[in-house]
């Protein structure tokens, strides 16, 4: 059961690419660990409820993407919780729940500070990260799905910038990066309905530690939102990788 172990991304660099000055817990879990005859030690890595919604699914791969955002979202928050004084939380206490929308939140009484985390999907992987902001974080396989639906989420001005700042990687990637960011952007805005795709306008890339930093404006932003905005994208073997915080308390819902 060593498989069901989420590997913790180093992400030191990436959170100070997004102006946060505390540690950033990215954790990523291979969704075939869940498969097979064998099922996983629920009772060690769910509540209660949670076994109770695990057990609802009835398809076996939108079960075992569940199970698996909630086991790497845990592992986030587990990291982020704990400190020198403070032990790792069990994971049976952690209870990740969904608001209305579909977006998890943390239930844990008597947390001095609120936990944002944010979940993903995509093929064979789950991922997920946690902060004390606002965060999003979106995993996109690079398939060639990203160029037949370009103009949903990306005008010409932005794939000139793809092109120029992007260059190493392919016509594919560099879509599959921007779609990911955007998808990001949509998770961490406490914004309802979600941000459209062209309500985020990519106006920059940076490099930063073996990612790019993409930089975005949005029409949607409220007078407290940080400008620009922030997304961290990298590549993953066949994936592409997001995320984003806002380094602010202030939401607008
Ligand atoms: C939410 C959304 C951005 C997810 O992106 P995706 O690329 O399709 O899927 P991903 O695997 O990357 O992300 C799925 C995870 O996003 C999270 N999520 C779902 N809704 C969310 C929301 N409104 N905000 C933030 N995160 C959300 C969930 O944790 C979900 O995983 P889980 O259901 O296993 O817990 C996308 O599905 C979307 O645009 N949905 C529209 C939702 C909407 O407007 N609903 C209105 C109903 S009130």
């Amino acid at each position: 059961m060593d498989d069901l172990h989420p590997t913790l991304l180093p992400s030191a660099s990436w959170a100070a690419a997004l102006g946060l000055r505390e540690p950033l817990p990215i954790a990523l879990l291979s969704l075939p660990a869940l498969a097979g005859p064998i099922p996983p030690p629920l009772p060690t890595l769910l509540s209660a409820t949670e076994q109770d919604r695990y057990q609802s699914f009835r398809h076996p791969k939108r079960q075992q993407e569940w199970l698996g955002g909630r086991i790497t979202a845990k592992a986030a928050v587990a990291t982020l919780l704990t400190t020198g004084t403070r032990p790792a939380p069990a994971a049976t206490t952690l209870v990740i729940a969904s608001d209305h929308a579909g977006k998890p939140r943390l239930e844990l009484p008597g947390l001095a500070q609120t936990v944002h985390l944010s979940i993903s999907h995509s093929h064979n992987q789950a991922v997920a990260m946690a902060s004390f902001h606002p965060c999003g974080i979106d995993l996109q396989i690079s398939t060639s799905t990203a160029a037949r639906v370009k103009e949903r989420f990306t005008t010409p001005a932005e794939e000139t910038l793809l092109t120029t700042s992007l260059g190493e990687h392919s016509e594919t990637m560099q879509l599959t990066l921007l779609w990911a960011a955007k998808e990001a952007l949509r998770k961490m805005m406490p914004i309802s309905p979600l941000l459209g795709f062209h309500d985020a306008v990519l106006t920059g890339i940076q490099p930063a530690d073996k990612a790019h930093l993409l930089l975005f404006s949005s029409p949607k932003m409220c007078h407290n939102t940080p400008h620009p905005l922030r997304v961290v994208a990298t590549v993953l073997g066949e994936y592409a990788l997001a995320l984003s915080v806002l380094p602010t308390t202030a939401t607008t819902d």
